[in-house]
This record gives C-alpha cells, sequence and structure tokens, in this order.
C-alpha cells in the first residue's frame, strides 16, 4: 500500500494545516499519562516539522467516547498543555469547533503557531462521517494531513469524508508506519515469528488467520496464553481468560497446532499485590487459588530460541500482567530478545499497553517499528481496509 506523502519540499510556509492525531490517552487528575514514546509525543514531532516549515498548524483529535456531548472529563486541556510542554510553544485550546469565532483566531495565527481543536467527538457527526461536519472542519485549513494511525479504522468525519474535500496527505510518521508494514505483504522475510499477548482473543485470531500460511511460529503470552491452556483442558484456577473464545480456539488448534507454541511452565501469584509471593510451574499445576501472571523462565528461553532465528518478528499484546514489576520479567524478556534481533530481522510492536514498560527498559527506540496503532493496527494486520488509509492511497 503506497499513500501520498507531504513531501520535504511541499510549500507549507504560511500555510493552513490541519493535522489529525490521535491523543486517545488516559488522563489522571487532570493530566495526561503518555510517556517520551507515547502517542502524543510521537505526534508532537510531526507538528513540530509543519510548525518549523512555517505552516499554521491547527490539531483535530477526539479523547474517549463522549457520545457527541460535550463532556468535561474528554476536554483537550491536558492535551494542549502536553503538547505546549514538548513542543515548548504555547498550544491554544480553541473551545469551538467550527464557526465565527475560530475562523477569527484562526486568522490571527502567525506562521509556525499552533492550535488545537477541541475533542472533535463532541460533535455528534464526527463518528457518522457526516460531510457537513467534514466541510466545516476543511474550511478552516489549507490542507489535510494525517498523522493519526491508531485512528484510522474508524469511518469518521476527520479521518475520512474530509479527505474529499481538502488536498490529504499522509504525515510523515503514518507513512512511515505503513511503509514498514506493508512490506510484510510485499517483502515477507523468513522465519516469520508472531507474539501475541493480551486478552481479547477476537481481535487477534484473524491476525493469526491471515499469516498462518507464512508465519513459522506464533509465539504466546498473556491472558491469552492462558485462554489456549483451558482450550487445552488445563485448569488454570482463579486467571483472567476470554471465556467466550475457548471454542474458537479449539477450532484453531485443530489446524495450526503445530505452529502455535504455548507456555509450559508459568508464573503464578495469589493477588495483583505489589508485593505478592509468586511460583514458578509447570502449566499442569496451577493450584485452585492462584493466578497465571507471566510465561515462566523455560517458556521464555524457548520462545527466546525462535526469536533469536526469525528475520520477521511481529509482536502485539503484553506477555504478562506487566503493570506489576514483578509479572513483567516474561514481557522484558521478549522486549530484550525482539529488540536484539532488529538490524538483522525486521521487528515491529504493537505499542500500546507494553510502551510503558519498553520505556522502563529503555528498549522503545530499539525496535524498526514502535506502532502507534492499537486497533486499528490489529485490523491492518488482518488485512482489513482502513478508511483513513484508503481515502490516502495513490
Ligand atoms: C484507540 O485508542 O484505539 C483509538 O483512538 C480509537 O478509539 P475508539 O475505539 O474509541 O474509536
Amino acid at each position: 500500500m503506497k499513500l501520498r506523502k507531504l513531501k520535504s519540499d511541499t510549500e507549507l510556509t504560511g500555510k493552513r494545516v490541519l493535522i489529525r492525531i490521535d491523543a486517545n490517552v488516559p488522563i489522571k487528575n487532570g493530566k495526561v499519562v503518555d510517556g517520551p514514546h507515547g502517542r502524543i509525543a510521537r505526534a508532537a514531532v510531526d507538528i513540530d516539522w509543519l510548525s518549523q516549515r512555517g505552516a499554521k498548524v491547527i490539531i483535530l483529535s477526539h479523547l474517549g467516547r463522549p457520545d457527541g456531548k460535550r463532556v468535561p472529563a474528554y476536554s483537550l486541556k491536558p492535551v494542549a498543555k502536553r503538547l505546549g510542554g514538548l513542543l515548548k510553544t504555547r498550544v491554544t485550546l480553541s473551545r469551538d469547533l467550527f464557526g465565527p469565532k475560530v475562523v477569527k483566531r484562526i486568522s490571527a495565527m502567525k506562521n509556525g503557531d499552533v492550535l488545537l481543536l477541541e475533542n472533535l467527538r463532541f460533535d455528534p457527526r464526527e463518528e457518522t462521517n457526516a460531510p457537513s461536519f467534514a466541510q466545516a472542519l476543511a474550511s478552516l485549513g489549507d490542507l489535510y494531513v494525517n498523522h493519526g494511525f491508531a485512528v484510522s479504522h474508524r469511518e469518521h468525519a476527520s479521518v475520512d469524508a474530509i479527505a474529499s474535500d481538502l488536498p490529504s496527505f499522509a504525515g510523515p510518521l503514518l507513512a512511515n508506519e505503513i511503509s514498514i508494514l506493508s512490506k510484510l505483504d510485499s517483502h515477507l522475510k523468513q522465519p516469520f515469528v508472531l507474539v501475541m499477548g493480551g486478552l481479547k482473543f477476537e481481535t487477534k485470531l484473524p491476525v493469526i488467520e491471515r499469516y498462518l500460511p507464512n508465519v513459522d511460529r506464533v509465539l504466546m503470552g498473556g491472558a491469552l496464553a492462558t485462554t489456549f491452556l483451558v482450550a487445552n483442558g488445563l485448569s488454570v484456577g482463579k486467571s483472567v481468560y476470554d471465556v467466550k473464545s475457548v471454542e474458537a480456539i479449539r477450532s484453531l488448534l485443530e489446524h495450526a497446532k503445530e505452529k502455535i507454541l504455548l507456555p509450559t511452565d508459568v508464573v503464578v501469584s495469589g493477588s495483583f499485590r505489589k508485593d505478592a509471593k509468586v511460583r514458578v510451574v509447570d502449566v499442569h499445576d496451577v493450584r485452585e487459588a492462584e493466578y497465571i501472571v507471566d510465561i515462566g523462565p523455560s517458556t521464555i528461553a524457548r520462545y527466546e530460541k525462535e526469536i533469536h532465528e526469525a528475520k520477521t518478528i511481529v509482536w502485539n499484546g503484553p506477555i504478562g500482567y506487566c503493570e506489576i514489576e514483578k509479572f513483567a520479567r516474561g514481557t522484558h524478556a521478549i522486549a530484550k530478545a525482539i529488540a536484539q534481533r532488529t538490524g538483522a530481522a525486521t521487528t515491529i510492536v504493537g505499542g500500546g499497553d507494553t510502551v510503558p514498560v519498553l520505556e522502563a527498559a529503555h528498549l522503545a527506540d530499539k525496535f524498526t517499528l514502535l506502532s502507534t496503532g492499537g486497533g486499528a493496527l490489529l485490523e491492518y494486520l488482518a488485512g482489513k481496509k482502513l478508511p483513513g488509509l484508503e481515502v490516502l492511497e495513490l
């Protein structure tokens, strides 16, 4: 897939550039929770790129699911603050998404200035992909740039319909993500290893199914692996697993068993407390009162061996309960093993929940691609058409 890119020599001085980012990050006590490799920091790089070229940058984003109403908890105020800090400039937040007030503000902008429009999902027309909303937004700019891979699977006005109203381009980060990801189809190097963690199987199954003919190994971790253990008839104590996917996993295992590796040993604990006692046990020895919280050392060693031999590695989803340091050993080890292959192999990591662990381990910039796409990445990998990309296709 080839996207229309903004070229480095495109004249941007004085142009009003609308950039769609995905600032959908957790907010705690009025502050953005997003590290140096998170979505907002990555968006800041492209915003800065535009601003340095003399554009008047108008940022579009959503936050949460306010259902077409103005909900103060979903205001982008904390995002404006975080962006301002990263860009070392004032990022003004416009309460209005269209109309005379915002038009006046934009006409007062100087080259390089940055303005953020309030949460687009405060207007119900954003999620219905309404042409009237897309046109209202488009009338504020001269060109449109999509930076938000993470929202490109949504057929929303600021992602899809808007591209019919303005010259539209993929921003540098989005273009780079797609150029790396598209090589999985055009230049796949084998051995190819998929590492799958997290919980929701329904979002991972289409990816596994799609790559099954070409994948050499699928390494399972996290609650997903626990669900596979359940499908194999093992007892998993009090562990969290994806109850409704057990049957689907049984049928997958019928035709793909030899490619799928499951944990042979696991770390178990009686609680999710930071100071919880843990044991390493064979997968057959999990007690009634225990939770599986991570993969064990033998499994790590087996997975590392597969990773060390791979030429392409795609990893999505945490391997254990990595929010708690004690349960993050598997995630760390797998991250390290994949990072060590970068260069010799193409290494693609779906960020999301694992980004803070990767940042803490200083590994976040050690992959061919640390993708900003969450659900969008999984849909892309599953071979689905993403509306936000289709409208930018060459
Ligand atoms: C995400 O965080 O995955 C994107 O921002 C999309 O959010 P949504 O699932 O609310 O559309």
